[in-house]
Order: structure tokens, then sequence, then C-alpha cells
């Protein structure tokens, strides 16, 4: 049977061909470092097993996994920008490594390149994916919008946090499965079936993220631990806490971040204890099952062969416990 591996080796094949350096150097050499720097190349892979569970060839879905992972790693060079962040995946940030004008064009050729992979659709399919990934990719420019006026809003819910990694992160997968789905020429109730599962999955990836950031071991995750306490990010962990925490706690809290301190070490101790303390970093890990049961449910009913639906259950399971 295929394996998470097996499409993970394809795919990355099948990148690799794709990727060249021309002139001029300076605007693409930094998307092959970040394309190269590795990746769970997780969104292509969903799509590749998306057309393969639903009884598609999942040769047919190359360049829309493609796609994906490019447009995945353009939002990262600027997410990157607009979270200050100095490390990715265990090396240099693309606007530290050479500049923020760099990162802001390189990023722009890789988001227009991810649109290009599609050309090679035939007009009725390639008509059908657009769709899709144009409505997805303006999803994610509003969660990122959000997530920024988050950092400097004190009045932030659940639900809100909720909408806005719905926004940021979980469209992104859940539009990777339902282009595989497209692709697979499964039904309309077929698609939106897996773009739920996609959903759900997605807001457990970013819950987990989110728990990483501040949870993480410095050693294997390959961001700067601490990253979203340093910016004041409006987490589920922040939002839960303040929730569950003592007065003391509360006050503690909303003071930190309301402010940047060069030095963060103490900050970030001091938020950590606080997430722990007050039960808020349970909860989460909590809710991180909740959502991944969710989408377990919708893969139950989902119509496809039960041998093909365990891969992604194996998948939901790892990215649970992951710790990058
Ligand atoms: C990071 O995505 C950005 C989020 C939406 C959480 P990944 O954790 O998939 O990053 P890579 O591609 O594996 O490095
Ligand atoms: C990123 O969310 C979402 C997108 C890139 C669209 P984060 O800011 O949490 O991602 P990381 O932690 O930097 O990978
Ligand atoms: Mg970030
Ligand atoms: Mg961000
Ligand atoms: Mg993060």
């Amino acid at each position: 049977m295929l394996d998470i591996e097996f499409f993970r080796a394809r795919f990355n094949t099948y990148l690799e061909n794709k990727l060249t350096t021309k002139a001029p150097v300076n605007l693409y050499e930094p998307i092959g470092y970040i394309m190269g720097i590795g990746g769970k190349r997780l969104r292509p892979i969903l799509t590749l097993i998306s057309t393969d569970v639903l009884g598609g060839n999942y040769e047919e879905a190359m360049d829309a996994a493609l796609a994906v992972e490019v447009f995945h790693n353009f939002s990262l060079v600027h997410d990157d920008i607009m979270d200050a962040a100095p490390l990715r995946r265990g090396e240099k940030t693309v606007h530290k490594k050479w500049d923020i004008n760099t990162g802001i064009l390189s990023g722009d050729v890789m988001l227009i390149n991810s649109y290009q992979y599609f050309e090679n659709y035939p007009a009725d399919l390639f008509k059908s994916l657009i769709e899709v990934f144009s409505k997805t990719a303006i999803e994610v420019c509003e969660g990122q919008q959000y997530d920024m006026d988050f950092e400097i809003s004190d009045e932030v819910s659940v639900p809100d946090y909720l909408k806005m990694i719905t926004y940021k992160t979980a469209v992104l997968v859940a539009a990777a499965m339902k282009m595989g789905a497209i692709i697979a020429k499964a039904s309309k109730n077929t698609q939106d079936a897996i773009y739920n599962f996609g959903i759900n999955l997605g807001i457990a990836f970013q819950l987990q993220d989110d728990y990483l950031d501040a949870f993480g071991n410095p050693e294997n995750f390959g961001k700067q631990v601490g990253g979203d306490i340093i910016e004041n990010k409006k987490t589920f962990l922040y939002l839960k806490a303040i929730e569950l925490g003592n007065t003391e706690e509360i006050n503690e809290l909303k003071n930190l971040f309301s402010i940047k301190p060069q030095n963060p070490r103490e900050k970030i101790q001091t938020v950590k204890e606080i997430f722990v303390h007050s039960g808020s970093a349970d909860v989460t890990r909590n809710e991180i099952k909740k959502f991944t049961r969710r989408a377990f449910e919708i893969l139950e009913s989902l119509e496809a062969p039960d041998n093909k639906k365990k891969i992604l259950e194996e998948l939901g399971n790892k990215l649970m416990n992951r710790e990058v």
C-alpha cells in the first residue's frame, strides 16, 4: 500500500526537477533556498493522498500539489517578515539571510509561480482548481491580517481566534485536499466532506503549532521558541490562560502582552509558567485532540476504501504528536 513516506518522496523528486536558479540570482536564489531547507510537505502530501484515496491517479495531482507547497512557502517568507522571525526549519529566514525587500519580491514570484503550475491542467479542471485556490489565497491573507490585528487588541475571544486560524492555516490544508478530490473527479458531496476533514485537521494543526511555539524543544523545533510570546500573539494558550488563571496571573499576562522587552527571556519564562499553572497548556492539548477527532469522524463517513482512509488517520495521529 502507498504510504505517507512514498508520497513525500515522490513529491520531493517532482519538486527538485522544477526548481532552477536563473538571473537575477538575488530573486531566484532565495526561492531555491526556502524550498530546499526542508519542511514537512504536509499540504502537497494531502493533495496527492486525497486524489489517491478517492480513486484518482495521484500523478495527475502533482502540479496542484506543487502549487500548494510553493504558495505555502511564499506565505512563510512573508509571514516571517511580519512576525520578525529569525529562524525557519533550523536555518535563517529569507529576510535575515538576505533582506526584507528580497523576501517581499522573491515571495511575490513564488505566489505567481504557484498559479502557473495550474496551467498544465485542461481548461475545465483549470477553472475548478483556480476557483478554489484563489478563494483560499485571499482567505489566508485575511487570516494573516486578523493575526496581526490581534497582536494589539485585548478583546480577542476564542471564537475570534478559531476564525483567525481557520483562515490563516486551515483553509489551505482543506483546499489542498479539495483540489485532490476535484482531480479525482469526486462528487460535490465528497469534495465538501474532504474539505471539512481538512478544516478540522488544519485547526488542530495550528493549535499544535501554537503549542510548540511555546513548549517546543529548541534543539529540534526549527523556529525561535517563544516567538509568539515575544510578538504578543493572542493564541489559544493565551486566551485560555486569561480565562482560567487567577487574578494575579491574568494581570501579569495582560501586562506582559502589552510590552515588548529588549531581552524577552524572562517574559517568555513567566508566560510559559502561567500557561502551565493556569491549566491552559493541558486544555490546549485536549483541544488539539478534539479537532483531530472531529476530522476522524468526517473521515469515517467518507466513501473510500478503509485501507486508504487509514493513511489519513495515521497522518492525523502523527501531526498531533509531532515536535516540529
Ligand atoms: C508552518 O507550517 C506555518 C503554519 C501554518 C503553522 P508547517 O508546519 O507546515 O511548516 P513546514 O512547511 O513543515 O516547515
Ligand atoms: C502562519 O502562522 C500562517 C501562515 C504562514 C499563513 P504562524 O506565524 O504561526 O506560522 P509559523 O509559526 O511562523 O510557522
Ligand atoms: Mg510566523
Ligand atoms: Mg504569523
Ligand atoms: Mg506559529
